[in-house]
């Protein structure tokens, strides 16, 4: 079974679990995602890895409560179990050494899954530079963890109430302005809006860029095409051919249009289980 070993509030909405997962633990990659489930009649969520640990045996994710399955996981408590934890998913990122800087970018709940691949990055000799954002000082998550998977960490907010006032592109577009020719690669993670001017911002200095799409998922191992997303023109799933995918090919309009699709349901479920 698949016990919530620790969980943590972290803001209004946002909370982190530690769950016992042994097998997911010792397999889990950077870049990897789960599909867990809360109880026999719950729906799948896909959560992408923010850390595991193989001899302890778990594996935490972070996750902000935005519909009816989010909400009901946060109503669990520690020691309760999950009723399914399927992973890892997906494709681990593609990290080496790449013989100098790497800037790498998280945004809101996209921190989390940004940080093991930090982590893993700075562990193979490339100098990490990290730029986390939010919305405000609140939603900056794992700041400390962060600062130590990275050379260099700077800090954005929207309203100025800690780091940089801005967007993490602001100080993307000024770092590579500064030192394009040195960084090797970027990833960012987070919002798909966010993502999408990042690519933009990598355009415009002719650089590649990962980012990491959550695009709706149901089935997690190619069959159902929920998480379909075009990328070079091409037809790809999420959820087995990425999460990761080079931003650079990624058509964002429609992967945004098509994670809108199912607001109003996600609305109602939410407001039926409030009830
Ligand atoms: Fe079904 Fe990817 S979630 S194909």
């Amino acid at each position: 079974m698949y016990k919530i070993l620790k969980k943590q509030k972290w803001s209004d909405t946002i909370f982190s679990n530690w769950i016992e997962a042994p097998f997911v633990a010792k397999a889990a990659q950077p870049g990897q995602f789960i599909i867990l489930i809360t109880s026999q009649s719950g729906e799948r969520i896909p959560l992408t890895i923010a850390d595991s640990n193989a001899k302890e045996g778990w594996v935490q994710i972070v996750y902000q409560v935005v519909g009816a399955s989010t909400l009901e996981l946060s109503l669990m408590n520690e020691g309760e179990n999950l009723y399914a934890f399927v992973g890892p998913l997906g494709v681990p990122s593609e990290i080496e050494n790449f013989g100098g800087k790497v800037l790498i970018i998280g945004g809101g709940i996209g921190i989390a899954p940004i940080y093991p691949v930090a982590k893993k990055l700075k562990e193979l000799g490339n100098y990490v530079i990290s730029i986390i954002g939010a919305r405000t000082k609140d939603l900056i998550i794992m700041e400390d963890k962060m600062k130590e998977a990275s050379n260099e960490l700077l800090i954005a907010t929207d309203d100025g109430t800690y780091g940089q006032k801005g967007f993490v592109t602001n100080i993307m577009d000024d770092i590579l302005k500064k030192e394009s020719e040195a960084i090797k690669d970027i990833w960012a993670v987070g919002p798909p809006i966010m993502m999408k001017m990042c690519t933009r911002v990598a355009n415009e200095h002719n650089k590649q860029i990962w980012v990491s799409l959550n695009s709706i998922m149901v089935d997690g191992t190619g069959m159902c095409g929920a998480c379909r997303v075009s990328v070079g023109g091409k037809t790809k799933f999420a959820c087995v051919d990425g999460p990761e995918f080079r931003g650079n090919l990624v058509n964002f309009e429609e992967m945004i249009l098509r994670q809108r699709q199912y607001c109003d349901q996600e609305r109602e479920a939410l407001m039926l289980l409030e009830e």
